[in-house]
């Protein structure tokens, strides 16, 4: 259709890199899209933590549940929400600065915004990332390992990279079970379900010779028969952030 709708339907993460570090003019295009994100009034309210330092790559690969990609990646950012800055601008006006799940969300949204367009950048240029999410298992280690202030969290990291390996295209739920027009079809949501169950059967079928038999609802029925990081809340109100 267009060069940007093509790259969009080309991702996939990426978990082996080449030892090839990001160039200065990678970096800078990457970190510039990033920030051309929209952005809630725009408070801009999230940090980047780039992480040159080899040690540091290594201890957070470590936090992260030792997924070594994160150690191996050209170049791995801690996409960080902060209403920090936002604190210190009202202090500058020795204004009350208020914080409740609202601004919470907000600058949850705004480091995500940030990062897929840093992801759509540096993919763009040939490189490929992977979200890290798992640095949210040990938060508190990785805010201090960072040097976090109050009011600043890292919402997840992101390995970027020349890729090392070509792997497949995960399929996503079939439009009709995403759309929905005017209001929520729970019909066709249902009915998404029950297709995406088909298509990832295949899928894993196909990738695992035989090895892997089951559905997208069977994985995630799983994964959500506990909670997932039930930490994270006293992490959040430690750190300042009130979800009120
Ligand atoms: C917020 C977020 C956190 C993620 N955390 C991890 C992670 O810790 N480790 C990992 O290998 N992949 C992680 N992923 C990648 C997803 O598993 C991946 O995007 C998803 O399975 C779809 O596959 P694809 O990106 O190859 O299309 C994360 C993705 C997102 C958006």
């Amino acid at each position: 259709m267009n060069a940007v709708i093509e790259l969009l339907q080309r991702h996939r993460s990426i978990r082996k890199f080449q030892p090839v570090p990001l160039t200065p003019e990678q970096i800078q295009a990457i970190v510039g899209s990033a920030q051309m994100a929209s952005t809630s009034s725009n408070v801009q309210a999230y940090s980047l933590i780039a992480i040159s330092d080899e040690a540091t790559k290594r201890e957070l690969a470590r936090l992260a549940g030792n997924q070594a990609y994160v150690a191996d990646s050209g170049l791995f950012i801690v996409f960080c929400a902060d209403l920090h800055r936002i604190e210190e601008a009202s202090k500058r006006h020795q204004d009350t600065f208020h914080t409740n799940t609202e601004s919470f969300l907000v600058a949850t949204i705004d480091a995500a915004l940030a990062a897929q367009n840093a992801a759509v950048a540096a993919e763009s240029l040939g490189l490929g990332i992977c979200y890290i999410g798992a640095i949210r298992n040990n938060p508190e280690e990785v805010s201090q390992l960072l040097k976090l202030p109050q009011l600043v969290y890292p919402v997840f990291g992101m390995c970027i990279g020349t890729p090392d390996q070509e792997p497949s295209y995960r399929p996503r739920l079939p439009q009709a079970g995403i759309l929905h027009w005017n209001a929520y079809e729970e019909t066709t949501m249902q009915q998404g379900i029950d297709e995406y169950d088909r298509t990832i059967h295949q899928y894993y079928l196909e990738r695992t010779q035989g090895q892997t038999v089951t559905t997208w609802s069977r994985g995630i029925a799983d994964k959500y028969q506990k909670p997932v990081r039930a930490h994270v809340k006293t992490f959040l109100e430690a750190r300042g952030f009130k979800l009120e």
